[in-house]
């Protein structure tokens, strides 16, 4: 066993139970055998289709935060692969989704990204939607022979698509018989209601354009057997090396270990510049750690943690020892990731390009919890095209830190040479470990779905 997960098994926990149980000690990880996964996946435009037909157009979608409908006329255009979503909400708070879709003959209804409205009209033949969604005008009826008896109202209105909320996000499903939202995430989503996401501001979204499969993007960031070779930063102020993992359902979860050195680095104890910027503050009153050994001050951390929790607006209180200074890291099959400390954290979000195996998406989503009053930042959202920015740290605009904007841009660098040497004659499949077993899940959870063994339709 790791000896960080010695020193923390070794802490004395409080006797109360936690939303979220701790990983330690770990749990078996069920054997779903050794097979390569084939590359075909990441490039066929079948697979491709085959993925929108039993996927995207059969789960929950992560959409948009609740913050970006502020107030009774708020719309919000979200894009997703060859759909378009409009969100809104009425004047009495209702929030509704749509397909984007002019009921006449088929333009994109709303063509501005977000704002405020009573009604959607059309720009090319100028009929009307109030933003209910019922229809508000068609221009010319006498036009159109279809409506001599009256124009058909109901038939007209725009098409809804189903939503719901959790975690301070609005979610969509295309499938009218799908589950609910909450049995659809499940014990992992219970688990993270610890964080009290609901009350998170959205600080900050940015997009990045990779020249990748969507999955590609969806693996880079559910192991963390990476770490020591492509992020030589992260182990020194942190563990990703043998990390614990768990399946549950069609979700997953693992635990990074944050506030200490890997041990995959020599000297673990040495208070060096870059571990001083990353865990050499403290989380009560902003004054440097007590002195010690490097790879302990999770430790510390945590003590500090438990000490003030009932003093504090921070969930600490709802919390496992793990959870108070962890990486709680959480994948929804089969796009979203939420990866949470008590004090804050990020959502990502991987989307397929409309057309093209080749390109995704992917959205970084940066959520402090901050004391209540905090004002909210306006947020621009912006989607930075292949190769730009070469510095993440710029796209952030000073909300995130630099090193681990460089983090993120060592995640992506990978995307369009993977996508390009997993289609060479000289690649058998790609070969997991069991570091990798969350990717070899997900391969699998895919197949399910496509075959049909699988599916997240209610009983
Ligand atoms: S296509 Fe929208 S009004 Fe004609
Ligand atoms: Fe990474």
């Amino acid at each position: 066993m790791a000896l960080i997960e010695k020193d923390l098994e070794a802490i004395e926990a409080p006797d109360r139970e936690f939303l979220a149980p701790k990983f330690l000690p770990r749990k078996p990880i069920p054997d779903l055998g050794l097979e390569r996964i084939e590359a075909e996946r990441f490039y066929s435009k079948e697979f491709m289709e085959q993925e929108w037909e039993h996927i995207w157009t059969k789960t929950w979608q992560l959409a948009l935060h609740v913050s970006e409908l502020p107030e009774p006329g708020s719309f919000f255009v979200y894009e997703f692969g060859r759909e378009s979503f409009l969100f809104t909400k009425d004047k009495n708070s209702v929030v509704r989704g749509f397909y984007n879709v002019c009921q006449h003959r088929g333009n994109i209804l709303c063509q501005s990204p977000s704002g405020a409205a009573d009604s959607f009209t059309c720009p090319f033949h100028g009929w009307e939607w109030n933003i209910d969604g019922t229809l508000k005008d068609v221009a010319d009826p006498d036009f159109f022979r279809q409506f001599d008896g009256g124009i058909p109202v109901d038939e007209l209105g725009l098409s809804e698509v189903k939503t719901d909320t959790w975690g301070g996000f609005i979610w969509l499903n295309m499938d009218d018989d799908a589950m609910p939202l909450k049995e659809y995430l499940g014990e992992a989503g219970r688990h993270l209601e610890s964080y009290e996401m609901e009350k998170r501001t959205y600080m900050d979204q940015q997009s990045f354009e990779w020249k990748g499969n969507w999955k590609h993007a969806v693996d880079a960031f559910n192991e963390s057997y990476h770490f020591a070779s492509l992020h030589p930063d992260m182990v020194e102020f942190g563990e990703g090396h043998d990390v614990p993992i768990e399946l549950h359902g069609i979700h997953s979860r693992m635990m990074n270990y944050n506030a200490t050195v890997s041990e995959v680095v020599e000297d673990r104890e040495t208070m060096t510049p870059l571990r001083e910027h990353m865990m050499g503050r403290r989380w009560d009153d902003d004054a440097p750690v007590a002195a010690g050994p490097a790879k302990d001050i999770h430790l510390e951390a945590i003590k500090v943690k438990r000490a003030m929790e009932d003093d504090t607006y921070l969930p600490y209180k709802k919390m496992n020892d793990e959870q108070l200074v962890h990486q709680y890291h959480y994948t929804f099959f089969p796009n979203a990731t939420f990866t949470q400390t008590p004090e804050g954290g990020a959502v990502f979000r991987y989307r397929p390009h409309a057309t093209d195996p080749n390109i995704c998406y992917y959205d970084f989503i940066i959520m402090p919890q901050l004391p209540p009053g905090t004002p909210s930042p306006d947020v621009e959202r912006l989607v930075h095209p292949h190769g730009s920015p070469q510095d993440y740290a710029d796209a952030f605009k000073g909300n995130f830190d630099p090193i681990l904007a460089n983090v993120l841009r060592q995640d992506g660098s990978n995307m369009e040479t993977i996508q390009r040497g997993i289609k060479s004659k000289g690649f058998k499949g790609m070969l997991l470990c069991d570091q990798e077993i969350r990717l070899r899940h997900f391969h699998q959870t895919i197949d399910k779905f496509i075959s049909g063994e699988l599916n997240a339709r209610k009983p």
